[in-house]
């Protein structure tokens, strides 16, 4: 297929874009870098440029011949958001309405949008099913639960489009070619952070440990990168006309802060210091897939987090974690 990759410059696109490009596909990153890297798009073409530009993006459907969209590209901040929900909404909401106008403009079908279990909020569920109510408690979220009700009204309003809505739980790992790796300023992932803090000799910071779950920390489910992009390659095949495919992404294994911090010692050989301060805004307690639907249509093996890890470790990229000037 020949697939346009909105947010291809950044941490999961890039990694799609290396394995679609793998399996034949030809991939074009679109992409305006407000949080993505050049260096990291060297699969395929990188056309520089803003969802809300609608005309742009849509004579690059119709000139490239596009077969689908792997829609990634989102400001995906919680804190972020909270501070500025104003620019949550232009760039997410406003600027997934100004790309599906451009694909029913164009006559493109396809698109596969990257939600996240934040639209769940908090929950008593120990595991999450697609079915469950979708409350968010941070304005990201809130964008991402209107951007999936704006594809399933596209879908239902333009005969023909085919849409899959993936739910990702928490995303871990790197490239195992050491060519990509997670890349954020200012890094707010847990993973990275923690690590970070490792090779710092500082301590990393646990937002609460008096939540109720087994240990008073949060409880997170871990998805590695690599088997999220395989995941898009065969979600694109899942497509169809007349529903909206939605699946959460996870392993279905819940992980407390505290258990995070062993394994990440424990495979990276590192010690991570800690220091409890109060409550994020926006953190639910508990974010654990039910994935009997993902699992239906999805059979490969999947990385647990302490591969996910092993891989970090083996491809010497933690180090990539740290500042740049201390790398
Ligand atoms: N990382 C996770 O754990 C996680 C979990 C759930 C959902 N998600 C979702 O997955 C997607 C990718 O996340 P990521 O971690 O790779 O984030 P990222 O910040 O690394 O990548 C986002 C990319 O989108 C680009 N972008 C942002 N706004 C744009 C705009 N208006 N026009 C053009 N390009 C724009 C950025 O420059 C960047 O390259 C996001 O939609 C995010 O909400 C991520």
């Amino acid at each position: 297929m020949k697939l346009l990759v909105t947010g291809g410059a950044g941490y999961i696109g890039s990694h799609f874009c290396k394995t679609a490009a793998a399996e034949g596909h030809e991939v074009i990153t679109y992409d305006n870098l407000s949080t993505g890297h050049k260096d990291f798009v060297k699969w395929g073409e990188f056309i520089e440029g803003e969802l809300s530009d609608s005309k742009k993006i849509q004579d690059v459907l119709t000139s490239q011949n596009i077969d689908a969209v792997v829609h990634f590209a989102a400001k995906a901040i919680i804190a972020e958001s909270n501070k500025h929900p104003d620019m949550y909404y232009e760039n997410n909401v406003e600027g997934t309405r100004s790309l599906l106008w451009a694909m029913s403009m164009a006559g493109t079908d396809k698109i596969l949008f990257s939600s996240s279990c934040t639209t769940y909020g908090i929950t008593d569920e120990a595991f999450i099913s697609e079915d469950h109510i979708q409350a968010p408690i941070n304005p990201y979220g809130d964008t991402k639960k209107a951007c999936e009700e704006m594809v399933i009204d596209f879908q239902d309003s333009f005969p023909g489009k085919e849409a899959g809505i993936l739910r990702y739980f928490n995303v871990v790992g790197c490239d195992p070619e050491g060519e990509l790796w997670e890349w954020h300023d200012p890094e707010t992932h847990i993973v990275p952070n923690m690590i970070r803090a490792g090779l710092e000799n500082r301590p990393v910071m646990i937002f609460g440990d008096d939540y109720d779950t087994r240990d008073g920390t949060c409880v997170r489910d871990f998805i590695d990168v690599n088997d999220l992009a395989k995941i898009h390659l065969k979600a694109l095949d899942q497509l169809n006309t007349e529903n909206v495919f939605i699946s959460n992404i996870g392993l279905g294994r819940g992980y407390s802060l505290y258990d995070l911090k062993t394994i990440i010692e424990d495979v990276l050989e590192l010690k991570v210091k800690h220091e409890v301060v109060g409550r994020r805004q926006g953190d639910p307690p508990r974010l654990v897939a039910d994935c009997q639907f993902f699992k239906s249509w999805y059979s490969e093996e999947l990385s647990d987090l302490k591969a996910s890890l092993k891989n970090i470790k083996d491809t010497g990229l933690a180090e990539k974690f740290l500042p740049v000037e201390l790398r």
